[in-house]
């Protein structure tokens, strides 16, 4: 009997785990235990020896019992402390910023955009970036023969075998917009229309998917001197300066008539440009009175309504404003450029709390 309870009492102690715990409770006082077939064997006993190993037995089964009780509970306890030491948190330690995400500065100066011109009562809208040629093209006053067609490295998709309509195109420039809003809401009307474009074209200052922003307002009377006030508030507000000169020169686009390309009087000291100030002068969009086959072609009359339409870079203006030199980092999802050049994901643009900050 003592050696039975030494050989259970040191398993016990040294169990490892739970399940090691169990298979020797089975052992020693499961049904067919050690000490239960010994139990058993008290009935094959005479009287005077039963009442001498009766209790023995009993008292031994009681202290494997307690022994396997107490082992259990350390086990658990240690398993409690083992888990409360990995998954310790410290809920005073402060966020780690470098492990953030941030903003694509082309999404920034969307958001930027769209709260400068939404202050000016612009709506924001939308149109399909596989676009009809005939919005891309036709709608805007720019025929199959017409050399901007040759121009604006369209891409084509595909047609099936046999089927000779015109090709849908990935849209060239967000100006088919324009047709789309007019087509379903009509005049008056003020929108803005950002989002992706695509042409044929990569180098430093192009890649085949860029970003523009169309404007569009429509009214009964609505003229150059209306395009330009608009124009200047934008600069002003996107470039955060108080005063900015700018320069309209005669152009040239089908969907406009007259035509005007915007400069911005700007410096270059020390590489770095500067808005608003010094001897030269910086493109940054197209711009015109909309053609009146254009607004026919959006069904509205061009004897009762007129309008303005311009056309930015995006990218290009993201680059102006916050020095960005090569456009093609863009959309390469390095994360060191990410990580440089993005923002922080709560400093939403606002005209009143600030643009850029
Ligand atoms: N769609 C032109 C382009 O992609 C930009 C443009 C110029 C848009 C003049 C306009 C505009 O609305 O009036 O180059």
């Amino acid at each position: 009997m003592n050696d039975l309870r030494d050989k259970y009492l040191t398993a016990i102690a040294d169990a490892a785990g739970e399940s090691a715990l169990e298979d020797l409770r089975l052992a020693a006082v499961g049904k067919k235990g050690e000490i239960s077939l010994k139990m058993r064997e008290l009935g094959k006993m005479s009287p005077e020896e039963r009442q001498v190993m009766g209790p023995k037995l009993n008292a031994l089964k009681d202290e494997i019992n307690s022994a396997l009780a107490a082992k259990k509970q350390a086990l658990s306890d240690a398993a409690l402390d083992e888990r409360l030491r990995t998954e310790w948190l410290d809920v005073t330690l402060p966020a780690r910023p470098q492990r953030q995400g941030s903003i694509h500065p082309v999404s920034q100066v969307t958001e930027e955009v769209t709260a400068i011109f939404a202050d000016m009562g612009f709506a924001v809208a939308e149109g399909p970036q596989v676009e009809s040629d005939w919005h891309n093209f036709d709608a805007l006053n720019i025929p199959g023969h017409h050399p901007a067609r040759a121009e604006m490295d369209t891409f084509y998709m595909h047609r099936a075998d046999g089927d000779d309509r015109p090709p849908h195109v990935l849209r060239t420039h967000t100006s088919p917009v324009q047709i789309r809003s007019m087509e379903l809401a009509g005049a008056p009307l003020r929108v803005i229309c950002p989002g992706r474009v695509y042409r044929a074209d990569y180098d430093q200052t192009h890649t085949p998917m860029f970003h523009q922003v169309e404007g569009l307002a429509i009214d009964k009377d609505i003229s150059m001197a209306n395009l330009k006030w608009v124009l200047e508030e934008f600069v002003k507000a996107f470039f955060e300066v108080d005063e900015v000169e700018l320069r309209f020169r005669a152009s040239h686009f089908p969907f406009t008539e007259p035509s005007a390309e915007v400069d911005i009087r700007c410096s270059w000291e020390g590489g770095t440009l500067k808005v608003g100030e010094g001897d030269d002068w910086l493109e940054i969009l197209g711009s015109g009175m909309v053609h009146p086959k254009v607004l026919m072609a959006g069904n509205i009359d061009p004897a009762a309504w007129q309008g303005f339409a311009f056309g930015v870079g995006i990218d290009r203006i993201a680059m102006l404003k916050y020095g960005i030199p090569d456009l093609r980092a863009f959309f390469e999802s390095d994360l060191r450029w990410l990580r440089h050049y993005g923002f922080a994901a709560l400093d939403v643009p606002t005209i009143r709390g600030g643009l850029s900050r």
